[in-house]
């Protein structure tokens, strides 16, 4: 197993944290080397130094990327964190009648999230409580979890907080080969926009969204860029909108007024 020498945990550290704002405490090193050993194994190497050489080279943009997948989590499902959809439920029912809805899932990961809140407004909508008029777009910085998204299947695990009434309405459940996997209706698939974007770069012509979900994604940043990523998404928040981070994220560390609703739940204020 090849040695990660500090140096070289340093060097793909600041790769990483210039790029995409990861950032490696020292005790995360063995967890860096852990995960990308395999890696190296696959490419043939056997020296740390030698990746971090390729993640280097702007001619290997797949590599880094394959790099940002290894080092970060994609873990989601759908409804996580359900309080947070009966929150933004209570909210849309009591601010009616709205002309349109747009909501942003802003670490999207495999589109659970997103897809979640489809459906969440697909019953609204079916309710007469919300107008056809919404939209979700979902973003994600790794190219591959979006890839996933957009086909819209998922182990049915991933849906085991999903009333049999969804599944039944908005779901496709396999059988044979494709047995213990759902298939999200093209119905509801077309309803989310997945994009990729990187949010700790600057980013224009996003929004003004009516909700921000930006969940279990901030644990990745130091301090200074937590802060950095939660004031620019929030300046694509509507004065008044619900912004929503993981419970177990702690403080939200912004400079733009929020009022605190909920373990995790926030308003911009006006
Ligand atoms: C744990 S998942 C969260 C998924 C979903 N929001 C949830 O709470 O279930 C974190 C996601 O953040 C993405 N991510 C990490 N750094 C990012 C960055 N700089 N910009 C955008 N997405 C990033 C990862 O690719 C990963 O899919």
């Amino acid at each position: 197993m090849p040695q990660l020498s500090d140096a070289t945990f340093q060097r793909i550290s600041a790769l990483m944290y210039e790029s995409v704002g990861l950032s490696f405490a020292d005790h995360k090193k063995a967890l860096m080397s852990s995960r990308l050993a395999l890696r190296l194994q696959r490419l043939g190497l056997s020296r740390f130094e030698d990746y971090a050489e390729l993640l280097e080279d702007p001619d290997e943009g797949a590599e880094f990327q394959m790099a940002v997948d290894l080092l970060t989590t994609n873990e989601t499902y759908f409804f996580r964190e359900p309080r947070h959809f009966e929150w933004l439920q209570q909210e849309l029912l009591s601010q009616r009648p709205r002309p349109g809805l747009s909501i942003w899932s802003a670490a999207s990961s495999f589109g659970d999230e997103a897809f979640s809140l489809a459906m969440l407004l697909s019953d609204l909508q079916a309710q007469g409580l919300v107008n056809n008029n919404w939209s979700i777009l979902a973003t994600d910085i790794s190219h591959r979890v979006l890839t996933a998204a957009r086909e819209g299947i998922y182990p049915e695990s991933r849906l085991r907080y999903v009333s049999p009434e969804r599944l039944r309405r908005y779901c496709l459940c396999g059988e044979g080969p494709a047995e213990g996997q759902a298939m999200i209706k093209p119905e509801l698939r077309t309803r989310v926009k997945f994009g990729q974007l990187n949010l700790t770069q600057p980013f224009s012509g996003l929004g003004p969204f009516d909700a921000i979900f930006l969940r279990n994604v901030l644990i990745y940043f130091d301090p200074p860029t937590k802060t950095a990523v939660v004031d620019r998404v929030l300046g694509a928040l509507k004065p008044g909108g619900l912004f929503f981070v993981g419970t177990a994220e702690g403080r939200v560390p912004c400079k733009t007024p929020l009022q605190a609703l909920s373990p995790g739940v926030f308003r911009k204020m006006a």
